[in-house]
């Protein structure tokens, strides 16, 4: 069993990333942390909250960052023309958006603390909450088994700006941190999430072998289909929900390995910059870094499969 930390801004693609977590026989979901990002973060709270109870879980979810680290950030522009005023497609939701006091960095640091070695941190959202719990308490990061995001774009165009992925577009020093800390940190970036695509078919499909909860995800998704649809795919990105196999199918995923540093300022802001193993000499930026990990290929196909195998139950 792997037990995870859902760190999340739902969000259309981290909804169906939640569900696939919540039916995977092997993952011990241990919580969910919200951040800022689709949505302000008393919107994704409620939001992670709505879809929990529509599934019948318990488990618990913990409101995070509504800010970013990065000093000088322009104001946040939500992507309403992607997830929708509400965050979920405009999916009708009445219950009452959240308004508790941050402690998201504080529930990571605890679990972390209480499971040493075990705990898998899964991350798909800003990395506003992650860099905190690290700050705060640097212990943590040789108490984690290892750090999955979503986020980056190291050999193609961001999807912010040419430079930027939005997950680290909206907290670049952030990311930097998170990169930079003792710990294993694997990115699922828009390099591979961006061949990974559900068609409206594969949706449908799903919708009708997957029973009421599916059906919700599929009700949810109909708008984000079809901004991808007018942005040329052939069906959704599901960025979260590629990143989530990672923890359970590795097999899946090539990796790539270097130091990673992020900009945190300028017309590059949100860069994701890797150091290849394979280059050698002084490079006083990247110089004492933690090697990481970066999935910038993979096997879409079969990415899809266990998707639609662990969210229909077959
Ligand atoms: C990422 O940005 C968010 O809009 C999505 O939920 C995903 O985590 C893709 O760039
Ligand atoms: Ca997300």
């Amino acid at each position: 069993m792997h037990k995870v930390i859902l760190d999340s801004d739902p969000g259309v693609d981290d909804a169906l990333a939640l569900y696939y977590l919540v039916r995977h026989p092997r993952i011990d979901l241990l919580g969910v942390t919200t951040v800022f990002g689709n949505a302000p973060v008393a919107i994704t709270t409620r939001n992670a909250r709505f879809l929990l109870k529509a599934w019948g879980c318990d488990t618990p979810v913990r409101p995070g960052a509504s800010g970013p680290l990065t000093p000088d950030m322009p104001p946040e522009d939500y992507p309403v023309h992607i997830h929708g005023k509400n965050g979920l497609g405009d999916y009708p939701v009445s219950d009452a958006e959240a308004d508790e006091p941050d402690n998201a960095a504080q529930f990571l640091i605890d679990q972390i603390r209480a499971n040493p070695g075990q705990v898998r941190v899964l991350a798909v959202g800003r990395l506003t909450n992650l860099a905190r719990a690290v700050r705060l308490a640097p212990d943590i990061a040789s108490l984690v088994n290892d750090v999955v995001i979503m986020g980056g774009a190291f050999r193609v165009p961001g999807n912010v700006t040419p430079a930027a992925e939005a997950n680290i577009w909206g907290d670049p020093l952030a990311a930097d941190v998170v990169f930079g800390a003792p710990w294993r940190v694997t990115a699922v970036p828009l390099d591979l999430t961006t061949r990974t695509f559900m068609t409206r078919q594969m949706l449908s499909r799903l919708a009708s072998e997957g029973g009421p909860a599916m059906q919700l995800i599929s009700d949810l998704s109909q708008d984000y289909v079809g901004f991808y649809a007018r942005s040329g795919y052939d069906g959704m990105l599901i960025h979260d929900c590629t990143a989530a196999v990672y923890l359970t199918d590795p097999d899946l995923f090539d990796l790539t390995q270097g130091e990673v540093r992020v900009l945190s300022q300028g017309i590059g802001m949100g860069l994701t910059l890797m150091n290849p193993v394979s280059r050698h000499g002084p490079l006083a930026a990247w110089e004492g870094r933690p090697r990481q990990f970066a999935a910038l290929d993979g096997q879409p196909h079969a990415i899809l499969s266990r998707i639609a195998r662990t969210c229909t139950g077959q």
